[in-house]
């Protein structure tokens, strides 16, 4: 009864709410991967792949922009029905969690390259201005942010993606219907 109330049109969100959580996520994911898989790779593979990673963590701040200007005038649909009491704040708080993350991640990673005068590079078609003047030691601490707002961001798309999935498969609610683009 839950998964057909939950993939209903009032309870699913619009096609570009949808479109851009794949777009955030799957761009979340491919960098998680490239910033952890890559660490003991030869030099040159390295910074070939980081500087796929840079531009596309700053993809992900733009559409995460995107995403909450969308959010503002298009409220996400109700709660999943059936939801118990004591999950709706969680997934809220989750929810406000990877907002702030999407923001912070690759905003630390732009004010660190700034402050250490390393251009960033997007994807060969132009070079983001700095946001900072040169400071070492700003650069330092931007590059120790950065790691640890990272390994939040993994802990909590495990969170996420592991409750999504139970929802699916174990309760059976159809919760991922919410967010079939299909
Ligand atoms: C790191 C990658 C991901 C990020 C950053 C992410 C982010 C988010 C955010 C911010 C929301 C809340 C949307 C809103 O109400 O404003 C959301 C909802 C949702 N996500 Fe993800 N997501 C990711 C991966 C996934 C994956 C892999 C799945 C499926 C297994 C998934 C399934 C869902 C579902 C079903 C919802 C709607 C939940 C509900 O209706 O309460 N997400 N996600």
């Amino acid at each position: 009864m839950a998964t057909i109330a939950n993939a209903a049109p009032g309870m699913r969100y619009t096609k570009v709410a949808i479109w851009l959580h794949w777009a955030i996520g799957l761009a979340v994911l491919t960098n998680i991967s490239l910033a952890m898989l890559t660490e003991g790779l030869p030099r040159a593979t390295r910074m070939a792949l980081m500087n796929i990673h840079k531009p596309l963590g700053i993809a992900v701040l733009g559409l995460t922009v995107l995403l909450i200007l969308w959010r503002i005038g298009h409220r996400p649909p109700p709660q999943p029905a059936g939801t118990p009491a004591w999950q709706r704040p969680m997934s809220r708080i989750v929810h406000f969690l990877f907002y702030a993350l999407l923001i912070l991640l690759p905003l630390s990673g732009w004010i660190w390259f700034s402050a250490a005068d390393r251009p960033i590079d997007f994807f060969g078609l132009f070079q983001l201005p700095a946001i900072v003047g040169p400071d070492e030691a700003l650069a330092d601490q931007m590059h120790e942010r950065h790691e640890t707002l990272g390994i939040a961001m993994l802990v909590l798309a495990a969170i996420h993606i592991l409750a999504a999935l139970k929802h699916q498969f174990v309760d059976r609610t159809g919760l991922i219907g919410r967010m079939n683009p299909f």
